[in-house]
This record gives structure tokens, sequence and C-alpha cells, in this order.
């Protein structure tokens, strides 16, 4: 045999990766794309569990991939919660078009928590999460900052996909695979450069709370008919922890130029 050939299938690996998200939002339709390189634009539901296997060489490696393809319908729980264990990846996808099916990833991630048990550690599978259908972009309702947040706050990966196009798609599946191999490298367990979150969780929820805020008041954190004072002291502490030569946190430049205009527009009206 080929000693590069015999190299790689001595350093073999099997990894088991999982899709998760709402129904419709294109987990079957993105790994369509990378293992077949093709697009169905007709919706056929995935029923209960789809099962494939493939090879990838990567890093001098020879992995085979089982992908569990999960349906997202609430209707199949009881096929999904069986595959949730010895799950190495998770592909975790939304559609950028449906604001419901970002709000529910944390859900899928209760689920999943749930089904593992209190023995799992969610901390030891890499987790890519999927802004899926970015093609269609006039009917976008979730950005990527806040996309982005919500991802990189956890620790996991983030990519823009459509699954039409192909644009993302494969940079998702290199980069998750990597960290996979990364992972089982380092005994099971995330390393903790793939972990490491750059900004703050203090920050993460400030620009949060900033982007859901209803009025001024509300973005600043003070109550309505504050003095100035407490207008200025609020606006010094938020500054303080967005400003952008600071603050790495997806969405924190947009956040600090909210706090700036809301404080100049409640200190226009106050005496
Ligand atoms: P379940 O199996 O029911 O959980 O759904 P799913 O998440 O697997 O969705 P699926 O991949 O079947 O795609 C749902 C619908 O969205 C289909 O009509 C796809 O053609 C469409 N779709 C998937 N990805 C994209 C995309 O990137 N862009 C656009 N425009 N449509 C997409
Ligand atoms: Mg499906």
């Amino acid at each position: 045999m080929d000693t590069n050939l015999q190299k790689r299938k001595e350093k073999s690996l099997r990894i088991k990766v999982i899709s998760m998200g709402n129904a419709e939002v294109g987990k079957s339709c993105i790994i369509k794309r990378y293992c077949e390189k093709r697009f169905v634009p007709k919706y056929m539901a995935t029923i209960g569990i789809d099962y494939g296997v493939t090879k990838v060489c990567m890093r001098d490696r020879e992995i085979k991939v089982n992908i569990f393809d999960m349906a997202g319908h609430p209707f199949f729980y009881e096929v999904r919660n069986e595959f949730y264990k010895d799950t190495q990846g998770v592909i975790l996808v939304y559609d950028v078009g449906q604001k419901e099916s970002f709000e529910s990833l944390e859900t899928w991630l209760t689920e999943m928590k749930q089904e593992l048990g209190p023995q799992a550690n969610m901390e030891n599978i890499v987790f890519a999460v999927c802004a899926n259908k970015i093609d269609s972009s006039k009917h976008r309702c979730v950005d990527e900052s806040e996309g982005r947040l919500w991802a990189e706050s956890r620790g996991f990966l983030y990519f823009e996909t459509s699954a039409q196009t192909g644009e993302g798609v494969n940079e998702m599946f290199q980069a998750f695979y990597s960290a996979i191999i990364d992972l089982c490298e380092n005994g099971g367990k995330r390393p903790v450069s793939a972990v490491s979150v750059s900004f703050t969780k203090e920050q993460a929820d400030a620009i949060r709370r900033i982007r859901n805020s209803k009025d001024s008041w509300d973005m600043l954190g003070v109550k309505p008919g504050a003095t100035r004072d407490e207008v200025n002291k609020a606006y010094r502490k938020l500054a303080v922890l967005l400003h952008p030569d600071k603050c790495v946190a997806p969405g924190s430049e947009d956040a600090f130029k909210a706090v700036v205009n809301s404080r100049t527009a409640l200190l226009k009206n106050i005496k």
C-alpha cells in the first residue's frame, strides 16, 4: 500500500454529526449542497431522521462522517431524541428571514441538553451556527451581528450560508471538521482556543439589551424622567463598555452609536 495512504488510514477518524433547527430552515439542503453539490427548491420535510455517511480527507487524516439529519418539526421529537448521544459536532441552522427560527436556537440546545442528561458536557461538542438563506436578502430580519453575537458568545462557530447558491457552505464544513479534528486530538475536549471569546458577557448582554430597547431611556438603562446626571452616568458606563476601540463584540459599533444618539436626544429635553 502507498505509505501516505497507509498513514492517512492509521490516523483515520470516525465522527458523528447532527443537524438541528426548526423545520424548513434548510438543514437538509445545506447537507445536500455539500455532499451532492446540488439544490432542490421543493420542500420535502425530513421524516424523523435521514442518515448518511461521507468520507473527507483533511489535515492528513481520513474522516468518516456519520451525518444524522434531524427533522425540525416538533412532531418528530420522539424519533429525534434517540440520536443526540455520542455527537462530536452539531450544525445548528436558522433562516435569516424567519425570526422565530433564530429565537428557537436556545430551545434546541435545551432539548439536546435534556436528552444527554446531567453528566453530558455540551462544552465538548463543536457547534457551527448557520445563518441560512442569505440569498433572499429582501426578507432578511436577523442581521449578521445579531446571529454572530449569539453564536460567538457561546463559543460556537458562525457562518452565513445559502444552500441555494452554495455561499458559505464549503467554508462552514471545512472549519467545522477542522474544529472537530482539534477536539479529537485534544482528547475529546474543545481546545481552549476554540472556546475563548474575545468579548465579555457584560458586553454581549449590553448589546442585546440596547438592540431590544423600546426608547432612549430604556437604551441607556435609566428610568423615564431621569436627571442629566443620571443620564450622563449611564452613558459613560456604556461608552466605556462598548467603545469600538475596546469592544470587538459583533454589533458593538451600532450599539455604541445608538447610545450616543440616545444621550443626545435625552439631554436636549432635560432642563
Ligand atoms: P425539516 O426537514 O422539515 O426539518 O426542514 P429542513 O430544515 O431540512 O429544510 P430543507 O432543507 O428541506 O429546506 C426547506 C425549504 O427551504 C426548501 O424549500 C428549500 O428549497 C428551501 N431552502 C433551503 N435552503 C435555502 C437557501 O439557502 N435559500 C433559499 N432561498 N431557500 C432555501
Ligand atoms: Mg430536513
